[in-house]
């Protein structure tokens, strides 16, 4: 029979640079996003259409978008954060978004100047005119297992927000532990609970690395049935607005669980590898995933 297949989302180009202090120039993030398309990866991630003001490295959007080499069958999300942002990443040639808000109150506004509510009421005609132009849309709700600002968040609070997304139209909800303070039974209940309102089919889980956790997360959660897993190449990442949140869980580490699993992805582990090691030298940084270092040694 077919070897179970895990679909992973590479979200390094957006969560893996948004945070970064040094701008890379746009013919930098062009070729990351089409390196990892080349690796064989069926999602890329590409950019965010949100406030330049609010995310500098991001202002580029237009231009890396615009410049990638898109691979037929692979999949180029953009977030987008309201009906402006979606205006400008269709202008650009989108046609595939993600909206994001999150499980607390406290974050949300800190990462989107809105509370749950009013980020749901900008999605709306987002959802509403993506729906008619054909575009694909996946919504991340953050903090789903803690919040730097508010600390505990309730399961029901997560249940509530993945649910109205899933109502509004959105055709995967990626759950995201912004800060990487889950541990795997925490997140393996998480996932049951979300996974009681909404087909396992359509859920992805995200993980930071921050206690070191992500992927022992991952497993608990691919246990629970998840088949679709958000990572960053060479572990890079943190959201500007989440005090103390580190890297991604590291793409090529997934990659090598994954296979060590028996589990199918596509990616050809060499050249995420390879990749890697090419963008932490950009960046000027050390390679956070243990895969990647422990594959650039050999
Ligand atoms: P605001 O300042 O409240 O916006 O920001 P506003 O609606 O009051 O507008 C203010 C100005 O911004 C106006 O311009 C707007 O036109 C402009 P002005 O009239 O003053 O010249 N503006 C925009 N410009 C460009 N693109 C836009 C846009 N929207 C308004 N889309 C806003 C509200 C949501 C825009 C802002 O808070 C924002 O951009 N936040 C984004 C923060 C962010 O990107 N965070 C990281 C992503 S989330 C994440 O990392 C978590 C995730 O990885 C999952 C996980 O780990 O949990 C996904
Ligand atoms: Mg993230």
């Amino acid at each position: 029979s077919a070897p179970d297949a895990v679909r992973v989302m590479e979200v390094g180009p957006r969560d893996g640079l948004q945070n970064e202090k040094t701008i890379l120039p746009v013919a930098d993030k062009i070729a990351l996003v089409d390196r990892l398309s080349a690796c064989g990866l069926p999602a890329v991630e590409v950019t965010s259409f949100v406030s330049p003001r609010w995310v500098p490295q991001l202002a580029d959007a237009e231009q890396v978008l615009a410049g990638i080499s898109r691979r037929p069958g692979v999949d180029y999300p953009v977030l987008v954060p309201n009906l402006v942002g979606y205006q400008r990443a269709r202008a650009a040639g989108a046609d595939s978004i993600a909206v994001f808000t999150a499980a607390s109150e406290a974050f949300s506004q800190r990462n989107t100047n809105a509370s749950i509510a009013q980020t749901l009421e900008r999605f709306a005609p987002v959802l509403e005119q993506a729906r008619a132009d054909g575009v694909r849309v996946r919504g991340y709700v953050s903090t789903v297992l803690g919040c730097p600002y508010q600390g505990e968040v309730a399961l029901d609070d997560v249940v509530q927000v993945a649910s109205a997304l899933h109502a509004m139209g959105c055709a995967e909800i990626s759950l995201g532990d912004t800060i990487g303070v889950g541990t795997p039974a925490k997140a393996r209940a998480m996932l049951r609970a979300v996974a009681g309102q909404i087909p396992m089919a359509q859920l992805a889980v995200h993980f930071h690395d921050t206690y070191g956790q992500a992927l022992a997360n991952v497993l608990a959660c691919l246990e629970e049935g998840v088949r679709v897993v958000d990572a960053a190449v060479s572990g890079s990442g943190g959201c500007p607005y989440a005090k103390g949140a580190s890297g991604n869980l590291a793409s090529e580490d997934l990659v090598y669980l994954l296979h060590g699993l028996g589990m199918h992805t596509g990616v050809d582990l060499a050249a995420l590898a390879a990749t890697g090691q090419w963008l932490s030298g950009l960046l000027d940084q050390p390679n956070r995933s243990r895969t990647g270092t422990a594959l650039a040694r050999q």
